[in-house]
C-alpha cells in the first residue's frame, strides 16, 4: 500500500495525533525534553530497554529516523498483548497509575504499560514493546509512514 504522510509541523510537546496506516492506527508522540530526560531512568524498569526481541529500528540510537526528529516517536497504537487499544497518558505521577508514572502509555484491558518510547514494563501481559512501522521524514515536518 500506499505510505501515509503526516505533517507534524503543529504538533506540539506532550501532543500525540494518530495516523491511519494500513488500516492501524499509529501513534505520533512529540516527547518534551522532560519526557525525553526521563527516558533513561526507566531503562532498569522496563523488560526489553533496547527492544532486541522485535525489529524495532526507532529504539537503536542515530539511526537516520531519529536523527532529524529524535523529540517525535512512532508506533502502531495497539497492545501486543491481545490488540487492545492502549491509552496515552503522559501525566506523571496520576492518582491511578502512582507516584513511579512517567508517562506512557497505559492498557485498560489488562493493565500492561508502556514508557514514553513504547517499551513495556517488567512483568506485564504484553510479551514485546509496542510495534514500530517503518518510517521516515521527508523533511524535519512531513512524517512518511510505510
Ligand atoms: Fe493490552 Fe491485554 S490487551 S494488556
Amino acid at each position: 500500500g500506499a505510505p501515509a504522510r503526516a505533517d507534524i509541523s503543529k504538533l506540539e510537546p506532550g501532543q500525540q495525533m494518530i495516523v491511519e496506516w494500513r488500516g492501524r492506527p499509529v501513534w505520533v508522540v512529540r516527547r518534551s525534553e522532560e519526557a525525553l530526560a526521563n527516558l533513561a531512568k526507566l531503562n532498569d524498569r522496563v523488560a526489553d530497554p533496547e527492544s532486541r526481541r522485535a525489529e524495532q529500528p526507532d529504539y537503536i540510537p542515530n539511526t537516520p529516523e531519529r536523527a532529524l526528529r529524535p523529540d517525535i516517536m512512532v508506533m502502531v497504537g495497539i497492545c501486543t498483548h491481545l490488540g487492545c487499544s492502549p491509552t496515552y497518558r503522559p501525566d506523571i505521577a496520576p492518582a491511578d497509575l502512582g507516584s513511579e508514572w512517567l508517562g506512557g502509555f497505559f492498557c485498560p484491558c489488562h493493565g500492561s504499560r508502556f514508557d514514553l518510547s513504547g517499551r513495556v514494563y517488567r512483568a506485564m501481559p504484553a510479551p514485546t514493546n509496542l510495534v514500530i512501522p517503518p518510517h521516515s521524514y521527508q523533511d524535519e515536518n512531513t512524517l512518511v509512514i510505510g
